[in-house]
């Protein structure tokens, strides 16, 4: 069975840290709400001249480096993010130049907080088509670049950073075993940054109504997003004729510790299976899961063979899941 197999793992989170006392500088918030009601007490941030690119550069270096190939041996490069460098060209490409792996095809893929999933997807599906034997899967975001700082229902939530991980093309057991992605576009109104696309172009009058912020309707999308993580865990488990106690670790999305401890408590899951590290980074949307992954990874918190269900629920609305036998 030829499988896509993550072989190296990689993150990192920028130097600047806010935490929840520095916000209640800035907003009416406290870190006793900011906590219970997210499980968050501080987030990186991007410092001067720090942008998508450069947490996606430091990730993939460290994911090669474990993986034990070079840039050179790569043949596409996907990077998952709603927070660009800049609209065009991708982040997928600037890496690949910062890389020089100048072989390898490389392109975004914008599907908000589920972002890497769908990546992962897409990587798994060139692999097993036969049409590539490495591929670099990379989640990067700098959200501070489009955070309210004067929005207390929203600056609360987002940090910035990136994970990386190299996929090989190999026989065997191991690799990814599944993937479901989902989409509702009927709700892209509940989580979006109306400025700075065709819709609304960057003006005088974009920036004083403040567009080019992220807006959200926490609330309803913690609701959706509950239903829609629990359903699809449950979907790919069926698919897989897998059962929940067969899981080594769950690695959730990282956007409210409250919506991750829903989905284990479906699935029945002690807490020493759930990774939780969204109290030192908040909710990084595409690097979440891959700064997860690493992190897990690296504390020795997986070994061979171990199943590790991901997913993730994001604006579009996206969700997804992905089961990978390590
Ligand atoms: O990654 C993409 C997906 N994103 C998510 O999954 C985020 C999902 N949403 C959430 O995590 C939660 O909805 C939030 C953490 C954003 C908000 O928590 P909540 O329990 O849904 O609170 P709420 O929006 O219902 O607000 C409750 C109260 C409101 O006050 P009133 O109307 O009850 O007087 C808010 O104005 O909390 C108030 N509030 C705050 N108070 C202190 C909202 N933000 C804050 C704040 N500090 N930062």
């Amino acid at each position: 069975m030829v499988r896509a197999r993550i072989i190296g793992t990689g993150s990192y989170t920028p130097r600047k840290i806010l935490s929840n006392n520095d916000l209640a500088r800035l907003v009416d918030t406290s870190d006793e709400w900011i906590m219970t009601r997210t499980g968050i007490k501080e987030r990186h941030v991007a410092g001067d001249g720090e942008a998508t690119s450069t947490f996606a550069y430091q990730a993939a270096l460290k994911a090669l480096e474990m993986a034990g190939i070079t840039a050179g041996d790569l043949d596409m490069i996907i990077v998952a993010t709603v927070t660009p460098d800049m609209l065009t060209p991708s982040v997928a490409c600037l890496l690949q130049h910062k890389l020089e792996a100048y072989q390898a095809a490389a392109f975004d893929i914008s599907a908000g907080c589920t972002g890497f999933l769908y990546a992962l997807s897409t990587a798994d599906s060139f692999i097993r088509a036969g049409n590539c034997s490495k591929v670099l899967v990379v989640g990067a975001e700098s959200l501070s670049k489009i955070t309210d700082y004067t929005d207390r229902t929203t600056c609360i939530l987002f940090g910035d950073g990136a994970g990386a991980v190299v996929l090989s093309r190999e026989q065997g057991q191991q690799g990814i075993l599944s993937t479901l992605l989902y989409a509702d576009g009927s709700c892209s109104d509940l989580l979006y940054m109306p400025g700075g696309g065709s819709a609304h172009p960057a003006s005088p009058e974009t920036i004083a109504k403040r567009y080019h912020y992220l807006k959200m309707d926490g609330n309803k999308v913690f609701k959706r997003a509950v239903k829609a993580l629990e359903d699809c865990v449950t979907q790919i488990l069926e698919k897989n004729k897998i059962t929940g106690d067969q899981i080594a670790l769950l690695i959730s999305h990282q956007a409210n510790l409250r919506i991750i401890q829903a989905i284990a408590k479906r699935l029945e899951l002690p807490k020493e299976k759930v990774f939780v590290n969204i109290q030192k980074y908040g909710n990084t949307s595409s690097a979440s899961v891959p700064i997860a992954l690493d992190e897990a990874n690296r504390q020795n918190r997986i070994k061979k063979n171990d199943l590790l269900l991901m997913n993730a629920f994001g604006a579009g609305f996206t969700w997804g899941s992905a089961l990978v036998r390590w």
